[in-house]
């Protein structure tokens, strides 16, 4: 392979730095990056203009399905839809069944990925036995398989002493225990954020409460413990203020938003009529949280953008809001729509955006990372900022069609994806698949 990028945009998330040039990369390596280069026998030229290159774009936020939901999705159509979105790692949550709670599951997630052979990915291991909040997993164990994080994920750690358990554990591998944080005594039988808009569509509510009650919990168990804390999915601004709190006293906190909490709000339930795909756990909040959440995400309180892809069946969905599913379907939406509302709208830097979907997010759970450099293996993403395409879920790699931005008009799609020096994914097609 000996392919010629010309003057793109080339984004380097970890210098904050952007420089237009030609890359050209052979047999999968980097073998040379500046102006005017001039290569013998190309193969392939792509005109840069209009687009970006970005390394190693990596979503730690991912429901996979697979083992016992393969119905939802599965490692290789998982895998499709993180290469289509960009992605050339991911990590995945373990509330699978049986849940990611020992070394063979780690093992299987490590070698069925390899088979497919598209996007690396990392596996996540449960903190608790089964998922049920009761006695530490294996963590121990699960590590030297590879985990690269441990989560409850669906569920919060309702139990203080475990919890505080598994930071004081996990500090011997220096991985951060991942919170689902929602005290779900709270919740029971919520499907929207508590309120105004609950009340009017008669919904059960979820109060912003139940999640910041925890975030403070847990701030106050990682100080204790000097464990490594990672918030996932956070929604409100009451969050973000404890998070602040926590960075200024050097707690080691890090966080994390998804672009459905950035964009949507519970608004959006009533104006699609209690369309399901806008359900998701924690809840589309209100305009005063989303504007928190960009903010912290410019002034770096939030450390990462995550999709929480997170993949269902049409018939756990297509029901009544109360008993849907929660969750959102969105690997394949998360770079056009922080490019068109991040980056397009409220003009936000492309690299410090970035940052927080390649860099920051491959630091928090220590995932390699491969700068644009040259002399390195290609593992990169071409973004076309002027490419404009309509949300079509019928498109979807995934088998998850549930995505609350169907028919949305988006700007800056992925139209190739290189992973460790290999093709896998170019204008719309799946290349280079292994192991089906
Ligand atoms: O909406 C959600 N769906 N939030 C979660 O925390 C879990 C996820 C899922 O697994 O479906």
């Amino acid at each position: 392979m000996k392919l010629l990028i010309r003057n793109a945009l080339l984004i380097h998330p970890e210098k904050d730095f952007e420089e237009k040039k030609d890359i050209f990369i052979e047999n999968g390596i980097i073998k040379d990056i500046g102006e005017n280069l001039k290569i013998d026998d190309l193969q392939e030229i792509i005109d840069g203009e209009g687009k970006i290159i970005v390394p190693s774009l990596t979503d730690i936020h991912t429901h996979l399905r697979e083992p016992g939901f393969e119905w939802k999705e599965n490692l290789l159509s998982g895998s499709m839809s993180a290469v289509a979105g960009g992605f050339t790692s991911i990590a995945c949550m373990p509330n699978t069944s049986p849940p990611l709670d020992q070394r063979s599951s780690i093992e299987y997630i490590y070698k069925r990925s390899q088979e497919i052979g598209l996007v690396n990915i990392y596996p996540i291991g449960t903190i608790t036995k089964e998922r049920e909040g009761k006695e530490l997993s294996e963590m121990g164990d699960m590590y030297s398989a590879g985990v690269v994080g441990f989560s409850d994920d669906g569920d919060c750690v309702m139990n203080s002493e475990i919890l505080r358990c598994a930071l004081e554990y996990s500090k011997m591998f220096n991985t951060p225990i991942i919170e689902h944080c929602e005290d779900t005594n709270l919740t029971q039988e919520g499907s929207i954020n508590w309120g105004k808009t609950a009340t009017i569509l008669g919904l059960k509510g979820m109060p912003w409460t139940a999640e910041a009650s925890i975030v403070a919990r847990d701030i106050f168990l990682a100080q204790l413990t000097g464990g490594k804390l990672h918030i996932a999915h956070v929604s409100c601004w009451q969050s973000i203020e404890m998070i602040k709190w926590a960075k200024k006293y050097g707690i080691k906190v890090t966080c994390e938003v998804t672009p459905h909490h950035l964009i949507l709000t519970e608004d959006y339930v009533k104006e699609t009529n209690y369309d399901p795909d806008t359900k998701v756990n924690p809840p589309l909040r209100t305009k005063e949280d989303q504007e928190a959440l960009w903010k912290a995400l410019e002034e770096d309180i939030i450390d990462a953008i995550v999709s929480d892809h997170a993949p269902h069946h049409q018939d756990d969905k297509l029901k009544e809001y109360n008993l849907a599913e929660f969750g959102i379907s969105g690997l394949e939406t998360i770079i056009p729509l922080i490019i068109t509302y991040g980056h397009l709208s409220r003009k936000l830097n492309l690299s410090k955006l970035l940052k927080k979907i390649s860099y920051n997010p491959s630091k928090i759970l220590n995932i390699p990372y491969i700068p644009l450099e040259k002399g390195n293996i290609a593992n990169l993403t071409v973004i076309d900022l002027k490419k404009e395409k309509v949300v079509n879920p019928l498109e979807f790699f995934s088998k998850g069609k549930n995505t609350p931005f169907k028919g949305w008009r988006l700007r800056g799609w992925p139209v190739l994806t290189i992973v460790k020096g290999k093709i896998v994914f170019k204008e719309g097609k799946i290349i280079n698949v292994q192991g089906i």
